[in-house]
């Protein structure tokens, strides 16, 4: 059979993923693998319509494509989405229409499932066969357990294209684009109090997000500063290099790195608006995000109110809203709100958020994380402890001054406690004790923290 292997590194041969497909390719030298580099070859597709149409051919060859890409920021490199973008702008979804389809990534497992959720939806899209993935650690492959699975993974995928197994859509179609909004001027603005507010567009002109962007900027009272995020000045998308990795310096001596010091680092407020290009913000945006990878594994919206406008389907999109959930709550902030421009009274919506980030702002809010950001905190901090700190040295120096290597183990009063409860429970009295009454012993410590609350002592003083 005929696989063409799609890879998203802009790394190329020097990939960790492409040695997982070399892996393949040496278990089943009875197939052929034809690998087009689409994530390090992006300029030259989009420029040279003869590369283009070399890549389409492969695909057209082909009795299958493997999508092989690493995880950045939570999906698949900017460069990568930019050639899916491109798959819908040149109209050649017919080329991969009816392909049986798999994919493989490589990462340290912190948001690998919405990279993958996106590529099958992308598949769904495409009218493909997505078949099923493969998420392996970037190490994984030194295990011969692992290479045992591996060969598995791959065998299923063959043994779909060969017996043409029938495969369901997982992701249903989205709604067709709505007509951009128009919003009149809010009756009243929010005094920002100082407050800084920072929005950061990529709107085309004439567009729901302009107008968004437009209408929340109105809403605050104060000065606001609004930014396309082209203004960076970025001259190109994440190498995946790891030279920010000693001391957070890129390798691109460009404006991302002044444009993030002027707008995102002093924001109280900081405001992302984007619009849905397939399943996600357009490869403009990715790349903003995949350039910040350089500010390390550290929370680079730390104490911000962060909030989102999106234009386009995103109530159809779980995928998305778990990332920009995620990565509000992932880098330290408050997530103020998010509008679409999808239903609803946009323009209310648009001035409740610009004042409640304000009022939070104000108050210092940051709702406690949930799964994602405690989850993603003990990945980084056992990663870079486990061994990416001989390279990732500014991540190590933060991880050390701001106390996040919080191993349990370190603990030694809760240790000495567990113990000693550990011992008194093979005790057959104190153990029936135990049993009986473990509900009381779960809410004892919280009824005396109840009871000695100063917050709530401060409370009723005010009343
Ligand atoms: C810009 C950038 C962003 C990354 N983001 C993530 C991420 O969100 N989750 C993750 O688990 N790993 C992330 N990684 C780690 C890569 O996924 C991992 O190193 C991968 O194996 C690189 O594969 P490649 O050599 O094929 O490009 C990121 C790496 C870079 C350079």
């Amino acid at each position: 059979m005929q696989i063409c292997v799609i890879s998203g590194s802009p790394k190329g041969e020097r990939s960790v993923t492409l040695q997982y497909v070399r892996f393949l390719e040496q278990a089943f030298p009875e197939h052929t693998f034809s690998v087009v580099h689409a994530g390090r070859e992006i300029r030259n597709l989009e420029r040279q319509e003869e590369a283009w149409n070399r890549l389409l051919s492969t695909v057209a060859e082909c009795d299958g494509v493997f999508w092989a890409t690493p995880v950045y920021v939570m999906l698949v490199p900017a460069q990568l989405k930019r050639f899916i973008e491109l798959i819908d702008e040149r109209s050649a979804a017919e080329v991969f229409s009816g392909k049986y389809a798999t994919a493989i990534t490589t990462s340290i497992r912190y948001f690998d499932h919405t990279a993958h959720a996106y590529l099958h939806g992308v598949c769904d899209d495409l009218n493909m066969r997505y078949t099923g993935f493969c998420s392996a650690h970037m190490q994984d492959l030194e295990s011969e357990d692992f290479q045992e699975q591996l060969v598995l993974f791959f065998s299923d995928f063959l043994e779909a294209i060969a017996e043409r197994r029938p495969v369901q859509r997982a992701f249903p179609p989205l709604p067709e684009a709505s007509a951009p909004c128009a919003l009149k001027a809010p009756p009243a603005a929010v005094d920002t109090r100082g407050r800084r507010v920072v929005i950061l567009h990529d709107a085309e002109p004439g567009s729901s997000q302009e107008a968004m962007v437009r209408h929340l900027a109105a809403c605050y009272a104060g000065p606001v500063q609004v930014a396309h995020i082209r203004d960076a000045g970025m001259k190109g998308p994440c190498q995946g290099c790891c030279r920010c990795a000693f001391d957070n310096t890129c390798i691109y001596d460009d404006g991302f790195s002044a444009f993030w010091k002027e707008y995102v680092v002093p924001a109280d407020i900081l405001v992302m608006a984007g619009t849905i290009r397939d399943r996600f913000f357009s490869a403009a945006w990715k790349q903003f995000f995949d350039r910040s990878f350089a500010n390390g594994h550290v929370p680079a919206f730390k104490g911000k109110q962060v909030a989102y406008l999106v234009e386009g389907p995103f109530g159809h999109l779980a995928t998305l809203r778990e990332v920009l959930t995620g990565l509000a709550e992932m880098e330290g902030a408050n997530l103020a709100g998010i509008v679409t421009d999808e239903s609803g009274d946009i323009a209310a919506a648009l001035y409740a958020l610009a004042e409640r980030s304000v009022r939070l702002a104000d108050q210092r809010y940051i709702a406690p994380v949930t799964f994602p950001a405690v989850a993603g905190h003990k990945i980084f901090r056992d990663e870079i402890w486990g061994g990416m700190r001989a390279i990732f040295k500014a991540d190590d120096r933060y991880y050390r001054q701001h106390g996040l290597y919080d191993f349990p183990t370190r603990d030694y009063s809760r240790r000495i406690a567990t113990r000693v409860t550990s011992l008194a429970m093979s005790i057959p009295a104190v153990r029936r004790d135990v049993v009986r009454n473990m509900p009381d012993y779960m809410v004892q410590p919280l009824q005396k923290s109840i009871e000695s609350s100063r917050v709530l002592e401060e409370r009723r003083r005010r009343r």
